[in-house]
């Protein structure tokens, strides 16, 4: 939540600050700004909305700046106004700072700051800092000394960065637990939340880790010091070549579509070198520093948020089904407050795209103190998430950048099924036709996406209602879940998921011909009951649209409207059902003329709890 990036030394600092915010724009949007400095002065420019809408107040080429700040804002303190945009400032303007995080404590520095003369112009947690950095230098501090005496007031999160024109020409910057991450470029500096603003101007990236603190010069090397001891603190750059792909919606309307085509590379991309059919061979090479305490593993508890969860539902059928580990799902948010007893053999597998999301975080700060096994199946490569386990595969997707999650979803069973597979015995025979699956799911999926002219025709005749059902069973059921889930995040529906057999326990009063039912029919062990399901709704005029496996002509006979998709083997068809539902849910979206790569109300790295 919040993007933050600065820059010192650029030819065109607010060029790149503001292009920067423009690429973090998936972690917030209601207000954007930027500080810059140019000769010691300060200027500061807010808007409403979008980051682009920056480049309509200054010309953002033409303006000369040693140093500049910036910040994609997604409200948590006070409602969506210009007050509240940041950066923020001292009362006479020789500060800026902004702010990615939340300062708990604020109640009670705003108090004392206002004891002490200060008043504040927003209603914002993150206000304090700049007056306190303001404060500490008025009492005579050196502007390094003033900005960590600052920091070592706030309790929170965040990752901060700071300007003061006594110290012109400096770029400070400080994180605690939230991402900030610094990429160098010979003569320049970046800052920023993620390293995709980096893409294509640096090849390494260096992490900042908890307390640390920056103070960054143009052609110098970056200053780390300890925000608790101020003792320095070397953190060693790292490649990021292989992190980052060219972010750009290419000839593609909105990030959403874009990433739910790049569905087959991506499942590729996730498989390669990994899967050996001919020899039946799963090599997960990010699991074998652990291999001898994954062999003790007698039970797995997955962790997780939204579209994660519910990869981790169809995860827990595919390691429960093939390997034979009996397996929990629990929401993160939830995990963490409860009191049930585990084992030292259970294992902790945390699922997240973006390697940031605080809940998934504050659930493995448990599993530490009870010194499970954590694995991470993360997107973000030097994420929060991907430090903190202790081994993980990589999602292997790419930057992704609409909130909604599409190819990240379908990466994350991909390795679901990976991993299912590698903690089998080598004895198992689903494995093997598993195996050859993954490897011809990518083109699959190339076919589907070749047409998706029923999915639009299906968009546009069900846009108009108000409510949807999404029913699976088995490992449709998840699918289920997560459709629901898409069509409400894009296209402010409401919708739910149940399982199909579920209906008849209560949701079935909701349907007449004003509730429609998307029925996720693809050929199962469990269709003929599904089948049932759909009968029972369209019994009570609720209009149904399925999903179902191509070449199968009984579901159309009872269905209003069906979407055929590819056959697939049972645990895989979840990827297949999924990209469709995806897709319908896009399409309902842009039937609606809404925001699809930034719905309302949400941000795409949730890093409050
Ligand atoms: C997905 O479409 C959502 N935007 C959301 O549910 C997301 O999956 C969730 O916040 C978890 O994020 P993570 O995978 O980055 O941890």
């Amino acid at each position: 939540m919040c993007g933050i990036a600065g820059c010192v030394g650029h030819v065109n600092t607010p060029g790149l600050v503001v292009e920067g915010l423009e690429t973090l724009q998936y972690r917030g949007y209601d207000s954007a700004g930027i500080a810059m400095q140019n000769d010691g002065q300060l200027e500061v420019v807010k808007t409403i909305g979008a980051p682009g809408n920056l480049r309509k107040q200054f010309d953002v080429n033409a303006t000369i700046a040693e140093t500049a700040i910036g910040h994609n804002r997604w409200a948590t303190h006070g409602p969506v106004n210009m007050p509240n945009a940041h950066p923020h400032t001292n009362e006479t303007g020789t500060i800026a700072s902004v702010c990615n995080g939340t300062i708990e404590n604020y109640k009670q520095l705003r108090a004392e700051l206002t004891y002490n003369g200060y008043s504040f112009s927003s209603q914002t947690d993150t206000e304090v800092i700049p007056h306190l950095f303001d404060y500490y230098l008025a009492e005579g501090a050196e502007p390094e000394n003033a900005f960590r005496q600052a920091l070592g007031r706030l309790v929170g999160a965040y990752a901060v960065l700071a300007l003061t024109d006594q110290d012109p020409g400096a770029l400070y910057a400080a994180k605690f637990s939230s991402p900030l991450v610094l990429g160098v470029n010979g003569h320049e500096h970046i800052a920023a939340s993620d390293t995709v603003v980096f893409a294509g101007t640096t090849k390494q990236a260096t992490f900042l880790e908890d307390h640390d603190m920056v103070r960054l010069i143009a052609d110098e090397p970056p200053r780390i010091t300890s925000v608790k001891d101020s003792g320095s603190v070397v953190r060693v750059p790292e490649d990021i070549e292989d992190i980052e792909k060219k972010v750009g919606k290419g000839e593609f309307e909105h990030y959403m579509l874009k990433e739910i085509f790049e569905s087959a590379e991506t499942v590729r991309d996730a498989t390669r070198g990994r899967i050996h059919p001919e020899d039946n061979l799963v090599k997960l090479g990010g699991l074998e520093s652990v291999e001898e305490r994954i062999k003790d593993t007698s039970r797995i508890v997955i962790v997780a948020c939204g579209t994660s969860y519910y990869a981790g539902l169809i995860g827990e059928q595919l390691i429960e089904e093939i390997a034979g580990i009996p397996v929990e799902v629990q929401q993160a948010s939830e995990f963490v407050y409860r009191n049930e007893p585990f084992d030292k053999n259970t294992t902790v597998i945390a699922i997240s795209q973006s390697g940031e999301t605080a809940d998934t975080i504050g659930a493995l700060k448990k599993a530490d103190e009870l010194a499970m096994l954590k694995l991470g199946i993360v997107n973000s490569l030097g994420s929060r998430i991907y430090r903190n386990t202790d081994a993980g595969v990589y999602c292997h997707a790419g930057p992704e950048i609409a909130v909604a999650s599409t190819k990240a979803f379908t990466s994350q069973v991909t390795v679901l099924t990976e991993v299912a597979m590698a903690l089998a015995e080598k004895s198992n025979t689903l494995n093997k036709p598993l195996m050859e699956e993954l490897v011809a799911l990518p083109e699959k999926i190339e076919a589907m996406l070749a047409d998706t002219s029923a999915i639009q025709a299906a968009a546009k005749k069900y846009a108009d209602y108000k409510n949807f059902l999404f029913i699976g069973r088995g490992y449709n059921y998840p699918v289920a879940l997560e459709g629901a889930l898409k069509l409400k995040e894009v296209s402010y529906i409401h919708a739910e998921g149940y399982g199909a057999g579920e209906m008849k326990h209560g949701p079935l009063a909701m349907i007449d011909e004003d509730f429609p039912t998307v029925a996720l029919a693809t050929d199962n062990p469990q269709l003929e009951k599904t089948m049932s399901n759909i009968e029972e709704i369209r019994a009570r005029r609720g209009p149904v649209l399925a999903l179902a496996t191509a070449g199968n002509k009984e579901v159309e006979q009872t269905a209003d409207d069906v979407i055929y998709v590819p056959a697939s083997l049972e645990q895989t068809q979840p990827i297949l059902n999924s990209i469709a539902l995806q897709l319908f849910a896009y399409h309902v979206a842009v039937e609606k003329g809404l925001n699809v790569d930034q719905p309302r109300n949400l941000a795409k790295s949730v890093t409050v709890e």
